[in-house]
């Protein structure tokens, strides 16, 4: 979590430093800072708050002259989100100037010792006693700040992406990486550094991205220096053209980022299957599944990680490989089978799957079952993420840039992918004959349409939100594949409009939470023609006769529920094992508006950041 920026060249530092930051806010929002060093003073400012706030903060109170400059934007670890324990830090002298984003674990005993020597802290962050750390290197071993940086590191446990200034050297910006990300941008005569590639898609295509535990010096006018921080060694940068364009990530004339991502998705879900998805010829087509196809096919079961709206697309998936494969499933979340000494072996195959490819808790888990000797397959969306880059094969989802912390798009593109790797190992398993494979792929292909077909439901699903927007719970019920679709829907509505609100396997309510339903509790219900449809329509009759507002989301056509539900958003019919991805973008649009009508900040909700960089 947490966003760093940094330049230095020829331009103005503080323009592209407070537009790098706003498209990083994404990964953290509840500070800012900024230092620009004029060649003479670092002048630094920072603020809690938006990089709205920063701005109007500096430009009052500090000269924003300077080609070289960091900034940060904060999602607080240690220490509460106030001026003081935003980044940029000083170090004692004034000299050097740090921003991080991570944890450094060990900070408190290396704060005792400094403290013995006579440092003096102002903050309460780990970043401000790496930044003394550093200082105190230097002094006592009379080493030049990259030096300093390398040595000060190999005292520390924990994650970071630094970038470090120092007084004395006016042309150099020193940044280093373990566990969180940091990509350079080269320009002419210009360097840029940020947390991923979208501050300086503008000025540069070129990039490299650090891998874990090295660090660059970065000097203008010079070629930049890559080094291994463990044992000095060189480490060679390998320059890549970035694909990224600005159109992707501008909102594109919608209100929120989040609304433009739920109407991406046809286009996203379309981009996941093409050139994957052969219909005429029969054939399912991706290079990260046909390489390994065998491991697959003689795995025990497949264990799949995630975390969050991730998660849930893995729930989906279990079911559409049990049920199309017929390959055992298992889907965990990354923070508890990292953690709980999981049976894992050679014979497994671990899929993890995350939207940014950086979540903490997915990477130890891919560690940890690497470590058992698993077959480990990623299913990422940020390319060259670090989990991208951990997993021994994988397949992008190619959903384009996500921005809005709510995932949306990422979910749809997630089930496409994972369908067409259970759909081909159906198909080489024998499971599936040329003509029922056929007809999945055909329907498959039908998805985008269906998609742009449910989106028109935003209007009447805008007039339903109006209705229950001040609701303070909501129950979201599903059966087999859509209950994972409840799971995502009430994940949705709590993360962007606080309310309280639970998915449930329908059957389950009468084991506990039809307690709680009276005339006050609104239930979205998902209860679509294909699979358990009379089952469900009885759970329906039970929310009736205890008099909960019932909100079903139903196949085109639709005739039993209609008559119980309060209110009815219909969506076309398809084979059951795809409904997820249509009966979830009525969802989606539901907390959306309903954020909106509360006045939620519905791209950058409370306490949340887009990827989760630490455990
Ligand atoms: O980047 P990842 O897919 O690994 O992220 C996992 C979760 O943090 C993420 O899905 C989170 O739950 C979203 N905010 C949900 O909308």
């Amino acid at each position: 979590m947490c966003g760093i920026v940094g330049y230095i060249g020829y331009r103005d530092a503080y323009p592209i430093i407070v537009k790098g930051l706003q498209r990083l806010e994404y990964r953290g929002y509840d500070s800012a800072g900024i230092a620009l060093f004029d060649g003479e003073e670092i002048n630094l400012s920072k603020t809690k708050g938006k990089v709205d706030d920063l701005k109007k903060k500096a430009e009052g109170s500090i000269s924003l002259k300077g080609n070289l400059g960091i900034g940060h934007t904060r999602w607080a670890t240690h220490g509460a989100p106030n001026d003081v324990n935003s980044h940029p830090h000083y170090s004692n002298s004034g000299d050097l100037v740090i921003i991080h984003n991570g944890i450094i674990e060990n900070y408190d005993a290396i704060k005792k010792e400094l403290i013995n020597r006579g440092y003096v802290f102002s903050s309460d962050t780990d970043t401000e006693v790496l930044v003394n750390l550093i200082e105190e290197v230097k002094r006592k071993e009379n080493v030049k700040l990259g030096h300093a940086v390398q040595i000060a590191l190999n005292q520390v446990v924990g994650a970071y992406a630094i970038a470090v200034i120092d007084k004395q050297k006016p042309d150099e910006i020193v940044v280093a990486k373990l566990g969180s990300p940091l990509a350079i941008g080269i320009g002419e005569k210009e360097f840029f550094v940020a947390s991923d590639a979208s501050p300086f898609i503008e000025y540069t295509n070129n990039a490299v991205y650090l891998e874990d535990e090295e660090m660059a010096i970065i000097r203008l006018g010079k070629e930049i220096k890559l080094r291994k921080i463990k044992d000095n060694s060189i480490a060679y940068p390998s320059i890549q053209e970035l694909q990224l364009n600005l159109e992707e990530i501008e909102k594109g004339g919608f209100e929120h980022f989040m609304l433009k991502e739920i109407y991406e998705q046809p286009r996203a879900i379309l981009d996941t299957y093409r050139g994957r998805l052969l219909a005429k010829e029969g054939l399912i087509r991706m290079a990260g599944i046909d390489e390994n196809l065998e491991k697959f096919l003689n795995a025990n079961r497949i264990i799949i990680v995630a975390c969050g709206t991730s998660w849930h697309a893995g729930l989906v998936a279990e079911y559409i490989f049990e049920d199309l494969a017929r390959i055992p499933v298992e889907v965990e979340y990354a923070s508890e089978f990292r953690y709980r000494n999981p049976v894992v072996t050679e014979n497994d195959v671990l899929i993890a799957i995350s939207q940014s490819g950086e979540t903490a808790d997915t990477l130890a888990a891919i560690k940890l079952a690497k470590e058992k000797g698993a077959f480990v397959f990623g299913v990422c969306n940020v390319v060259g993420s670090s989990i991208a880059r951990e997993t021994d094969a994988g397949a992008y989802t190619h959903a384009g840039p996500e921005i809005g912390v709510a995932s949306t798009k990422a979910f749809t593109t997630q089930i496409t992918v994972l369908t067409l790797l259970a759909l081909k190992l159906a198909k080489a398993k024998g499971v599936f004959n040329n003509t029922r494979f056929h007809e999945y792929l055909t329907e498959l292909e039908q998805i985008p349409a269906k998609v742009e077909e449910v989106l028109l439901t935003n209007p009447l699903v805008e007039i339903i939100a109006d209705v229950y927007k001040d609701s303070p719970n909501c129950l979201y019920l599903g059966r087999g594949y859509n209950f994972p679709v409840a799971l995502e829907g009430a994940l949705k509505l709590k993360e962007i409009s606080y309310i309280h609100a639970e998915g449930y396997p329908a059957a389950e309510m009468k084991h506990g939470p039809i307690a709680l339903i009276d005339e006050h509790m609104p239930v979205v219900v998902i209860a679509t023609s294909k699979g358990h449809y009379e089952k469900i329509v009885s759970n329906i009759q039970e929310i009736k006769s205890r008099k909960g507002k019932i909100i079903a989301v139903v196949t085109k056509g639709d005739v039993q529920v209609r008559e119980l539900a309060d209110h009815v958003i219909e969506v076309p019919e398809t084979l059951e094992n795809l409904t997820p991805l249509l009966t979830t973008i009525p969802l989606q649009l539901l907390s959306y508006h309903i954020a909106v009508m509360r006045g939620c900040n519905v791209d950058q909700p409370r306490n949340l950041a887009k990827s989760v960089t630490v455990e």
